[in-house]
């Protein structure tokens, strides 16, 4: 094993190679990281084991693939026997199939005709090379091969087929949802709870910074009952479902009248002044569980997600979860989850 590849919003390449630099160290991987278009390489100095929770909580990766082999030199006229002369040792039939990706990056997203395109030749090379199982098998890990330009690739392998190609969860958009930001909290709820999130039937939840309605309008999709939070204007058709109440005022210092089952909060205000106020919500037990984004303008991203999960992990009791991701739908932010685990 000679390094990580890792998926990641373009534009946050060198966030997210930060965000290694400070975490793999502590499981013992020493290497160095470089970046890439929507793509972070980990190099590790010596052969290494990956620890699965080293990687599982990076902030900024939207998927982590283990490199097999570089492939720097892909022939334009036969791109399959290079990538099957790179291949360390012999096929034993040990993956269940093979995907085949680049990236979102403008500079890489000429290329998925490519990889369309290559697919079928490549997963029957690799099949009749014994690399892969006889029939396509998700019970195996699974080979990638990832473009890093049109003639470089980088041959890697997860341990289980991921569910979205490269991290990106392709969502459809409801057509009566009131803004686009519904998608963030939808992908959230899949992504970050998705045990807890199928069904609110009955159950009171605050919007923080709701207008227009977007992330309430997921709420009441599954059922909920949403104190709506905001001077700006709600969807009317939203308001007539009868499920929210909309309050005008402010959401710094509003607080419900019982404790309610999930508070959502998009304000765009700083990380540390929303981290401190759901820190505040969870202790005070005014809500179980919180899921919110925290907006990163500024250059020094890590840093400020860094420093805005510390005063989070210290406001509140240990033993919860605190889980925080970059998603697809995330922009300049990423979106955090609190909840008993
Ligand atoms: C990004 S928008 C929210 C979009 C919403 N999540 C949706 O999906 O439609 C941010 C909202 O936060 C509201 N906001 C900002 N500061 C606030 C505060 N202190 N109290 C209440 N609302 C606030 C703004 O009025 C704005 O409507």
């Amino acid at each position: 094993m000679q390094g990580l590849i890792f998926h990641v919003r373009p534009g946050f390449e060198a966030d997210l190679a930060a965000e290694v630099a400070s975490k793999l160290p502590k499981y013992g991987l020493v290497g160095y990281p470089k970046t890439g278009a929507g793509q972070v390489f980990w190099y590790g100095f010596q052969p290494f084991h990956v620890d699965q929770n080293a990687i599982a909580n990076l902030v900024f990766a939207r998927q982590a693939l283990w490199i097999l082999a570089d492939v720097p030199e892909l022939p334009r006229e036969d791109r399959v026997s290079a990538v099957l002369a790179a291949l360390p040792g012999k096929g034993k039939q040990q993956y269940g199939g093979v995907r085949i990706e680049a990236s979102d990056a403008d500079a890489l997203r000429p290329l998925s005709t490519l990889c369309k395109k290559l697919t079928n030749p490549m997963r029957n090379a690799l099949r009749k090379a014994g690399w892969l199982s006889d029939k396509e098998d998700t019970s195996l890990p699974w080979l990638h091969l990832v473009f890093t330009s049109e003639t470089s690739a980088v041959v890697a392998m997860s341990p289980q087929l991921p569910e979205w190609p490269m991290g990106i969860v392709r969502l459809k958009f409801p057509n009566k949802a009131p803004s686009r930001s519904t998608l963030k909290l939808d992908e959230a709820f899949r992504v970050l709870a998705p045990d807890i999130t199928q069904t609110m039937g009955g159950q009171w939840c605050v919007d923080l910074g709701a207008a227009p309605g977007g992330w309430t309008y997921q709420l009441v999709r599954r059922g909920a009952r949403v104190y709506a939070v905001d001077n700006g204007p709600m969807d009317p058709e939203l308001m007539e479902t009868g499920q929210v109440e909309h309050v005008k005022a402010d959401g710094f210092s509003w607080q419900p009248p019982k404790q309610i089952e999930w508070l959502v909060c998009d304000m765009v205000e700083q990380p540390s002044r929303v981290a401190d106020l759901m820190a505040f919500w969870i202790d005070n037990q005014l809500c179980r569980r919180a899921m919110f984004n925290l907006k990163l303008p500024m250059k020094k991203r890590w840093q400020a997600v860094e420093d805005a999960l510390a005063r989070i992990n210290n406001g509140i009791s240990p033993g919860l979860l605190v889980r925080a991701k970059q998603l697809y739908h995330d922009r300049e932010e990423i979106t955090v989850v609190i909840a008993p685990r």
